[in-house]
């Protein structure tokens, strides 16, 4: 092979290798969501979902547990069992988010209602015999899809912790209405510890 040839091939070999480099750089690839496309008929880089997709974790087959229905109907019964620390979770997160206006004790006295929260309806009152009888299903539905003019808090307390908000509703109003024989029953079950007694000769100033 003369010279000649050997050099055109090294230079049409080093062409090849730059422009392999080069179109690595450059690629028919949408990077932003939502971007214009020139590629498909509707002109939409991101693409519909398919119908009836559904994300990881995110299939809700349990109607009572996720819509406080059943069957189109009211579930009356907690869909998850009820112990002391969803309670307590429930008072933690309506203490951050239902307390503001309904007031500790769910009496619809919180501050924003006593403070010119004024509208056509007041605030929701807890202690009535409508919401004692009411099934839990309601209650979990008003935190979810709000109820006349109070909004919805879907998008802040996740489905669990509508149903612990639930549980501590109704121990407010179990708190608030309470007969001598509930009080006895508590009483049996959970001894309440003596209360100290003061020391003899102890100043009360
Ligand atoms: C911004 C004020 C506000 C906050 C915060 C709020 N609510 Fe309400 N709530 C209302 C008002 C106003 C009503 C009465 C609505 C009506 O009758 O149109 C109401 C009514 C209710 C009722 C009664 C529904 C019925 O059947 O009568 C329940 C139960 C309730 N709220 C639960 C909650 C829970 C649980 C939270 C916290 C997750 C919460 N609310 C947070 C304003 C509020």
């Amino acid at each position: 092979m003369k010279l000649t040839h050997k050099l055109g091939l090294a230079v049409a070999g080093g062409l090849l290798v730059a422009g392999c480099h080069t179109d690595m750089w450059v690629q028919p690839k949408h990077h932003d969501p939502l971007q214009e496309s020139h590629f498909y008929a509707d002109g939409m880089a991101s693409r519909p979902l398919i119908k009836g997709t559904v994300a990881r974790g995110h299939l809700r087959l349990d109607d009572a547990f996720f819509t406080g229905y059943k069957d189109g109907k009211l579930v009356t019964e907690f869909p998850l069992p009820v112990d002391e620390e969803l309670i307590r979770r429930g008072q933690d997160r309506f203490k951050v988010y239902c307390t503001p206006c309904h007031g500790q004790l769910g009496d619809g006295k919180g501050m924003i209602a006593q403070r010119g929260f004024t509208l056509r309806r007041p605030v929701g009152n807890y202690h009535t015999d409508r919401l004692r009888n009411i099934p839990v299903g309601h209650l979990y539905d008003v935190i979810t899809n709000g109820y006349g003019a109070m909004y919805s808090y879907a998008s802040r307390i996740e489905p669990r912790d509508r149903w612990a908000v639930v549980a501590y509703i109704r121990t407010l109003q179990l708190s608030q209405h309470a007969t001598q024989a509930d009080k006895d029953e508590a009483d049996a079950k959970y001894p309440q510890p003596e209360a100290p007694k003061n020391e003899e000769g102890a100043h009360h100033e």
